[in-house]
């Protein structure tokens, strides 16, 4: 193994016995028993926002595994590398008008409201059933791109049933209008070692994101903010400057430990070997659950999505199921139940789950129909209604409300409102099937 890596200098740093008078204050000493590499930014350990030394280093190396200009490390999720790119755009354009699919993290929006973004949203002609999901084809971006000038587009994909966006064609369409593709690729960092390779980045995204601990053996927290060798220089140039202004200035190293060791795991090919196998086991195992009469959904090649609605049942019901089985499911919702593996779960596992699907029956249950997600009127600004005087009113008062809280389920912290929006019947609707009892709208009379 290299012996000049981050993970070699944490090591013989814990070896040392040096006497630690700086933070942390549990100085490596055991209370849950990882203190010994926790440490802070000390001579030699580099400085996550400048990056000149064994983190920059780091993050050389998984570039260069990634095919990327440029990967910065984030400590503290996508959320924060989704700010950046934001803000990158924001510096360069010096505005901030995004062209979006509206199945979007909640960290786009606290990013918009923290940057005065305005969101056009995109809604496909074809519905998608959950809010998780927008099937946006490369016609739906050519035709707003067309009729109005915006300074990004934001895709995210896979989305969190695991359904993939054409990003290769959405990247020529925006490539066409000179106009950044910027994907959310939070649970997709494994797919640059996938065959085919289906990053975002391959496939001609300016920047992405990807959250190392969804689909790769990190810590949860982990991240990193890929950009493309054909991006301008100033966006990879203003990385950390920008991650710095969202960031705490105490980065974790147990993380920055744990991205390190990955990208040795990656570079030496064991790692990459497990995912193509990962991904062939999760091949069968699809056939399998499908071959016991439940159906899968979705394209992303490390999930498993149970359309648990297919078979009469909720995907909440069979997500109960599984935990009889001894499986905790990733999520669940009235109509899936999404399982994910990744390179780390054994054979062991996955026959716990043909196991548990070839003896669950289905109830035959009612299953609720969700309401298609449909465009809003737009009162206020995200900024403006995020940051406004606000009370708290049951759902079914709400309509003709402003919201001012986005609304989402705590997970998949998809938006079911956006700040800003009017609350309308349809939205109620929706705030029904996803079980929200209130909503934060505000205050009426506010001198806004
Ligand atoms: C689609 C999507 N984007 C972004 C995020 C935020 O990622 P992180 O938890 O790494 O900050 C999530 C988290 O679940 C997500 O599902």
């Amino acid at each position: 193994m290299n012996d000049n890596t981050l993970s070699s200098f944490l090591e013989s740093y814990a070896g040392s016995g040096t006497a630690r008078l700086h933070m942390p204050a549990h100085k490596g000493k055991p209370v849950i028993g990882c203190e010994e590499y926790d440490i802070t930014e000390i001579k030699g350990a580099d400085y996550l926002y400048e990056g000149k030394g064994l983190i920059g280093e780091s993050e050389k190396r998984m570039a260069s595994l990634y095919g990327t200009g440029r990967t910065v490390y984030s400590t503290e999720g996508s959320s924060i590398c989704i700010k950046a790119m934001l803000g990158i755009i924001r510096t360069v354009s010096g505005r901030l008008r995004v062209l979006a699919g509206r199945n979007c993290h909640k960290a786009f929006i606290d990013g918009c409201a923290l940057l005065d973004g305005e969101v056009t949203w995109v809604y496909p002609e074809k519905r998608a059933r959950s809010v998780c999901s927008s099937f946006i084809t490369p016609a739906d971006i050519e035709i707003k791109l067309s009729e109005e000038d915006f300074d990004c587009v934001y895709i995210t994909s896979p989305d969190y049933l695991g359904f993939m966006a054409d990003i290769k064609g959405i990247s020529a369409v925006c490539r066409r209008h000179g106009v950044p593709l910027l994907v959310d690729n939070a649970h997709g960092a494994y797919l640059r070692f996938t065959e085919p390779d289906r990053h975002p980045i391959t496939l001609g995204a300016d920047m992405c994101c990807d959250s190392a601990h969804k689909t790769l053996p990190c810590l949860t927290g982990t991240a990193m903010l890929h950009f493309s060798d054909s991006c301008p220089d100033t966006f990879q140039e203003d990385a950390k400057r920008i991650m710095s202004i969202f960031g705490s200035t105490s980065p974790s190293y147990l993380m920055l430990m744990s991205l390190d060791r990955c990208s040795l795991m990656l570079a030496d090919g064991s790692l990459r070997k497990r995912i193509k196998e990962t991904v062939r086991r999760v091949s069968l195992c699809r056939e399998r659950i499908n071959a016991c009469g439940f159906s899968t959904v979705g394209d992303e090649p490390m999930k498993i999505t149970v359309d648990a609605s297919a078979s009469g049942m909720t995907g909440d019901a069979l997500a109960d199921k599984l935990r009889e089985h001894g499986i905790e499911p990733e999520y669940s919702d009235p109509l899936y139940t999404v399982l994910m593996p990744s390179a780390m779960t054994g054979e062991d596992d996955f026959s716990l789950i043909e196991r548990a699907f070839s003896e669950i029956k289905a109830d035959k249950g009612q299953v609720p129909e969700l309401p298609s997600p449909k465009p809003c009127e737009k009162i206020l600004s995200i900024r403006e209604a995020m940051f406004a005087p606000c009370e708290e009113v049951p759902s079914d008062k709400a309509s003709g409300r402003i919201c001012a809280r986005t609304i989402t389920g705590c997970q998949p912290a998809v938006p079911i409102a956006v700040s800003g929006e009017m609350i309308d019947t349809d939205t109620i609707r929706l705030l029904k099937a996803y079980k929200i009892k209130s909503v934060f709208v505000t205050v009426k009379g506010e001198n806004l």
